[in-house]
């Protein structure tokens, strides 16, 4: 186990998911140190989450993501919302320790196609009456590797995929914490 993980984020988005890391370590609920953000969109907000809170943060092509974070020298991985797909040079360097959160009950709506707002559109346009999201080990499939946690949440009539997002979201930040910690003590 790692007293204090060196924790590397990628994301390609808002952040949400990034913020809930910050606001864990800051209140102690979560063991480690956000060492860098990168993301692979220049856009992207959770850079300036980063740097509001005094993390090393760029913007990196995916070919270059492996060679940007031996700079940091990560013990996790988190992909925090990232859009990219990682190199196998770079999977296998990080085996076993790098984290994804999706927004669906890995099987259903998961591998090509199926992110973001995405997810719960098909999820609604199925009637489905329950949905959540997962948090699982990254391999060189997409959304395929082990499972660590997951966590139910249910679909109201009067949801719309913005709504379902929205508390399926809360979710993620939710069990994102509890996978970093559960790969902490595993490590
Ligand atoms: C969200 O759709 C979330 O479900 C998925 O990535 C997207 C962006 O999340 N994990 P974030 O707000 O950028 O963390």
């Amino acid at each position: 186990m790692i007293d204090r993980p060196r924790i590397g984020v990628l994301i390609s988005g808002g952040g949400t998911n990034l913020q809930a890391i910050i606001d864990s370590v800051k209140m102690g609920v979560l063991s480690g140190e956000i060492v860098c953000v990168l993301s692979n969109k220049k856009e992207a907000y959770g850079l300036m989450r980063a740097y509001k809170n005094n993390i090393p943060s760029e913007f990196v092509q995916n070919s270059a993501m492996e060679a940007t974070l031996e700079k940091y020298s990560p013990d996790i991985l988190v992909l925090a919302g990232y859009l990219g797909i990682l190199e196998k040079p770079l999977i296998d360097r990080y085996r076993g320790r790098i984290l994804n959160i999706h927004p669906s009950l890995i099987p259903k709506y998961c591998g090509k196609g199926f992110y973001g707002i995405r997810v719960h559109e098909a999820v609604i346009k199925n009637k489905e009456r329950v949905t959540g999201a997962t948090v699982h080990l990254v391999d060189e499939g997409i959304d395929t590797g082990e499972i660590l946690i997951q966590k139910e949440v249910c679909v109201f009539d009067s949801d719309d995929a913005l709504a379902l997002q929205k508390r399926v979201l809360e979710v993620e930040h939710e069990i994102l914490i509890e996978g970093i910690e559960m790969l902490r003590r595993r490590m």
